[in-house]
């Protein structure tokens, strides 16, 4: 099958219809991808990372207005070393090089998960993209870097009981909203879409309270392999899902 041509590629997203506010994607198979091909496993994340530029570019073209991404999770520390070293060098080497880029197609990033535990160098970086993309508003960003769901959970748990300590929240106000106030997504609207790649169907710690209405696609591609016409098959299917959050469907009157 040929591939479609770049005209029938835009025709496509924009002609289907109801795209999701807020898309995340687990970025699965960089390793297999690598091995497959006789590689580093190393070599899987950076083909990884441009993949992940041109769904960038695509979800701007598309009009999703959020994108999360899974690019290290607490438990990725368990790697060898030298690829835990890799997926700190790749964060290093795209925010410095594709910050320009970002500023100039209105894109505001936000690095979600334990940001305390980050080397020094990444720390100041994640505050540094913040700040020179907080203005902007085409397409959100969140890399979720050092994050877990459950990781998240206690450290919203433990502001939240601060908060109590202090007086400033009744143990009896606790409500799911003010709860979700104390996450690193605090004003980030849950995910309508979750796509991971590679054939898995976990998971994997990520978004545990965020997910708990969000749709999901399980892709068989690799991440380095996935592109735009992988992202809108994604999307055809998100758009013939019926989402009832518990209730019964919608009768036609
Ligand atoms: C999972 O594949 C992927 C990751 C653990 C890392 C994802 C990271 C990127 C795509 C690039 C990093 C981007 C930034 C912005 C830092 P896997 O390694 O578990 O693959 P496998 O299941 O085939 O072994």
């Amino acid at each position: 099958m040929s591939r479609p041509t770049q005209a029938n590629e835009q025709e496509s997203s924009q002609s289907i219809r109801n795209i999701p506010e807020h898309v995340a994607i687990m970025m699965d198979g960089n390793g297999r991808w690598a091995t497959a091909r006789g590689l580093p496993r190393s070599a899987g994340h950076e083909h990884g990372v441009e993949a992940l530029r041109n769904v960038i570019e695509a979800s701007v073209d598309s009009g999703i207005r959020y994108l999360t991404v899974f690019s290290f999770s607490t438990e990725n520390w368990n790697r060898p070393k030298g690829e835990v070293d890799t997926l700190l060098k790749l964060l290093r080497t795209y925010v410095k090089r594709d910050l320009k880029q970002l500023r100039e197609k209105g894109v505001r990033v936000r690095v979600i998960g334990k940001r305390a535990d980050l080397p020094k160098d990444i720390f100041q970086l994640i505050e540094k993209v913040e700040a020179d993309t907080k203005t902007n508003c085409s397409l959100f960003l969140n890399i979720a870097f050092n994050y877990g769901g459950r990781d998240e959970i206690i450290r919203a748990v433990s502001k939240l009981v601060d908060d109590i300590r202090r007086g400033e929240l009744g143990a009896n106000d606790i409500t799911e909203e003010n709860f979700a106030s104390y996450l690193d997504t605090r004003d980030i609207p849950n995910p309508d879409l979750v796509i991971r790649t590679s054939g898995e169907m976990r998971i994997s710690n990520f978004q545990l309270w965020q997910t708990a209405y969000s749709e999901f696609v399980f892709l068989d591609v690799l991440w380095p392999d996935f592109d735009v016409n992988h992202l809108n098959t994604a999307l055809e299917l998100f758009a013939n899902r019926n989402r009832r959050y518990g209730a019964v469907a919608q009768e036609c009157s």
